[in-house]
Parts: C-alpha cells; sequence; structure tokens
C-alpha cells in the first residue's frame, strides 16, 4: 500500500468528532455508547506497551480495556506504565477481569475490544490475527506478521477476509509513515533518480538483550522468556529486525518482490546455547525479475575492544542517481545533492493516527498482504543462509517448513539444532 496523503492530528482531530459517528454508524462496526472504540493488547512488552500509547494518543474516543501477557509479570509491568503515563493514563480502563495470561488469553482480550493489537513475538502473529479477523476486529499487527511459510500463507488468507469483512488490518512496518521517507519515496517514484537499478540495505548493529530465566534452554518458559534467539518464535534477526529493510526496498520498489535470493551466514560469537539457534550474521542477494537487486546485510555483534561499523541504511541506486532512504533522507542526483527539511514525524505516532482516521472515515486500512510479502521476502533470506541454496519466491511461499512447537504448554521443548548451509535441508 502507498500511504495515503499525510493527516495531521489536527485535521483527524477535528474531522473526525463530526466525520466518525456516521461512518460508524453507516458501516454499522460498533455498537459501543458515543463511538468509544474499545482497544486490548496482546503482548505486553516494550512495543506493545509503546502501542498502545501510540492508539491512546490518535484518537479522542478510546479507551484501552483488556489487555493479555503469557506472563503476569509482564503484563503487570506494562500496565502500571501505561497508568502512570499522564498523556493517557486516563484512558486506560483495564480491570483485573480483564487481565488475562497464558496462550489462550488473546481469545478474551480479542472477544472484549473493537481493536486490537497484537505485538507478542511474530510467532502468534498468524494464529491471533485470524482469530481477531473471524471476530470482526480491527487490527494493528506489528511486523513481522510470520516465521514461517505456513503462517505467512494464513495471513494472507487473514488479510483477504479483513478486506472482504472491512476491517483495519494495520502491519507496523513503520518507516511507511515517517514523513522524511515518504517525500524520497515519492521523488524516487517521480523519477528523481532515474530507474532504480539496485539497493544496497544495512542493519549492522550490537548484540540485544536477554532475559534471567532458571529454566534449562530447552524448556518452553525459557524460550518465552528470550524468545529472539528462537527461530520458532522471532524468525531468526534477518526475520525480526532486517524485515523493515526488506520492506522498504519493496516500497522503493512499488511493490515488486524478488524472484530469487542466495545468501551465507552464521554465528561466530553467539554460540553458547543460551542464544538459542539464530545466527549472528546474514547475508542476502535478492534477485528481481526487472534486473534490480537488492544486496541485503545484517548483523548483531557487539565489541568491548574494536569500534565496529554499525549502520542502518537504505543506500538506492538509480540509472541517474542515488537516494537515502534513512537519514540524511537526502538525493543525489546531476553533481546536486537535496535532503529532507520538512516536517518531521514520529512515526509510530503517525502510523496510529492514520489508522483510526480511516477507521473513523469509514474507509479502514489493509496492507496485510504487502507485510505478508514483506515478511516472505524476509524469511526466502533465511532459507537461503540456512540452507546454502538458492531460493526462489515460489519455494518460498510454498515451503512445507512449520516452525510451531507440537503443542503450547509450559514443560521441555526440544528446538532444533542451528542451522548449517549445505546441511539443513530446505522442506
Ligand atoms: N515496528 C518496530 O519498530 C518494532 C520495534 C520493536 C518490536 N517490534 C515487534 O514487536 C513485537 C514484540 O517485540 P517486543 O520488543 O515488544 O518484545 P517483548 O519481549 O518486549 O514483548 C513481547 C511480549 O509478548 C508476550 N507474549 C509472548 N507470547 C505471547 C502470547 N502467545 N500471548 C500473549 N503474550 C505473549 C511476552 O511475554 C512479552 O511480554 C515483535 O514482533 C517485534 O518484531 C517492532
Amino acid at each position: 500500500m502507498n500511504p495515503k496523503p499525510t493527516t495531521t492530528r489536527r485535521d483527524f482531530l477535528t474531522t473526525s468528532a463530526v466525520a466518525g459517528g456516521l461512518a460508524l454508524s453507516q458501516a454499522g462496526l460498533f455498537a459501543g455508547e458515543n463511538n468509544l472504540l474499545k482497544i486490548g493488547l496482546i503482548g505486553c512488552g516494550g512495543r506493545g506497551t509503546g502501542a498502545a500509547k501510540n492508539a491512546l494518543k490518535a484518537d479522542s474516543n478510546v479507551k484501552l480495556v483488556a489487555m493479555a501477557d503469557i506472563f503476569e509479570d509482564r503484563l503487570k509491568e506494562s500496565l502500571a506504565q501505561l497508568q502512570r503515563n499522564r498523556e493517557i493514563g486516563g484512558k486506560v480502563e483495564v480491570k483485573p477481569e480483564t487481565c488475562f495470561t497464558g496462550f489462550d488469553g488473546y481469545k478474551k482480550v480479542i472477544d472484549a475490544c473493537d481493536v486490537v493489537l497484537l505485538t507478542t513475538p511474530p510467532h502468534f502473529r498468524p494464529i491471533h490475527l485470524k482469530a481477531a479477523v473471524e471476530a470482526g476486529k480491527h487490527v494493528f499487527a506489528e511486523k513481522p506478521l510470520a516465521v514461517d511459510a505456513p503462517g505467512v500463507r494464513s495471513v494472507i488468507e487473514s488479510a483477504k477476509k479483513a478486506q472482504e469483512k472491512k476491517l483495519t488490518l494495520l502491519v507496523g512496518y513503520c518507516y511507511r509513515w515517517d514523513f522524511a521517507k515518504r517525500e524520497v519515496v515519492k521523488r524516487i517514484h517521480d523519477g528523481a533518480i532515474g530507474d532504480v537499478t539496485a539497493i544496497h540495505v544495512n542493519y549492522l548493529t550490537g548484540e540485544l538483550w536477554h532475559r534471567e530465566c532458571d529454566k534449562p534452554f530447552d524448556t518452553m518458559e525459557y524460550q518465552m522468556r528470550n524468545w529472539y534467539y528462537f527461530n520458532w518464535l522471532s524468525g531468526d534477526h534477518i526475520v525480526e529486525q532486517h524485515c523493515h529493510n526488506h520492506d522498504k526496498a519493496a516500497w522503493v520498489l512499488k511493490g515488486e518482490y524478488p524472484v530469487a535470493a542466495y545468501g551465507t551466514g552464521g554465528r561466530q560469537k553467539r554460540t553458547d546455547p543460551m542464544w538459542g539457534n539464530i545466527y549472528d550474521h546474514h547475508s542476502v542477494v535478492y534477485e528481481y525479475k526487472s534486473g534490480v537487486r537488492v544486496y541485503s546485510f545484517c548483523r548483531q555483534m557487539s565489541s568491548k575492544t574494536v569500534r565496529m561499523f554499525n549502520e542502518t541504511s537504505d543506500h538506492i541506486f538509480g540509472t541517474k542517481g542515488s537516494a537515502e532512504l534513512m537519514p540524511p533522507h537526502s538525493i543525489t542526483s546531476g553533481g546536486k545533492t537535496w535532503a529532507y527539511e520538512g516536517q518531521e514525524s514520529e512515526m509510530y505516532d503517525q502510523e496510529h493516527i492514520e489508522m483510526f482516521a480511516g477507521l473513523r472515515a469509514g474507509e479502514p486500512l489493509n496492507n496485510g498482504l504487502e507485510g505478508a510479502h514483506s515478511t516472505l521476502m524476509s524469511i526466502m533470506g533465511r532459507m537461503a543462509t540456512y540452507t546454502g541454496m538458492k531460493i526462489t519466491w515460489q519455494m518460498a511461499l510454498n515451503s512445507k517448513e512449520d516452525l510451531s512447537p507440537p503443542k503450547y504448554e509450559w514443560g521441555p521443548l526440544p528446538y532444533a539444532p542451528v542451522a548449517v548451509p549445505g546441511v539443513t535441508k530446505f522442506i
């Protein structure tokens, strides 16, 4: 989806009160008093707590009414943080009886709200999204949308169903909502650098968090606490984090996705079993039918002694120039460089502002299909680095590899060995 022209918070607040009631009653979307939209949060971690704040700020007539997390301590921490927040604390009406824990808590939150925020680790996204859409709820779903191809296929189905039911499905590929990036992409699409021939994307960063857990690594509890490091939960960092760059490449290329990918990767520093089974670096070349290539690098390593080169960037090359999609948000062509100096934006707020504006206007935003395809692009890269094979788009989309555990319950849970190219099979 190409984002719509910018709606400012001021425009939205002044029009929504007038147009909102009419649009909602026309669409028959809500029966709530005074068009109150009840929000539910599933996955009360860092991003979930942030998304709840963004949603509560984005619309004047919303309340957070229910929350679910697998762990009670995470839920309580998030709720306390939201209640303390001066700006939105008054809109938090979560009661002990609308706090849910465990693997099924999401169902009760979906029942209790009109708009649901899906912010668990990505493994659960297809399951939660399916349930929310079946229940007729509007959805904000964090990226990535899945960790394997069966998950992507499920999300594609849900996105289509959401479209049929006129439900919002807004995917948190948040860079698309940033004003500076929109202007750069618009200029690229208007021909500022000619035809795009190549994109080089980097997500080179340090190591991340680890959460203390006294259970062994091969238990559900350890893996749920440290979900990032288990492929079945996060999809590996090429999917969980680098997916932003893949989505931005798809945006620049007007929705074109690669036909094939190959690459290399491994884990050199993340060797202790406490780090589960994901890699710490991947390099992938994506090939396109048009001849374009995307060169994609991601690394999560830190050093106490060496100043490593870290960079999150999207360098775009065209027949007449080049562009930077991350700061300085610039375009160079014909010996001149232009850089964005327009209005600043807070992309996490902006995506919610536009989500609620669309919903209130009876024009729900749905970028679920493109979100699913961008997720698949990242998974395709992981398949390439794990197996050492060249993976086509069709192979990735039709892959039978299902990373789900046999059941969702506490206790022992063996996990797959670290992938070895040339040994690990494509499934
Ligand atoms: N758009 C962005 O820039 C951005 C930034 C950060 C995170 N994210 C995404 O947000 C998601 C969450 O990341 P985070 O950083 O908030 O992680 P987090 O660990 O802080 O939060 C995830 C929470 O979900 C809970 N959870 C796990 N499984 C659950 C289940 N089945 N039901 C209910 N709760 C469950 C966990 O206990 C945890 O509290 C990820 O998909 C991540 O990629 C996006």
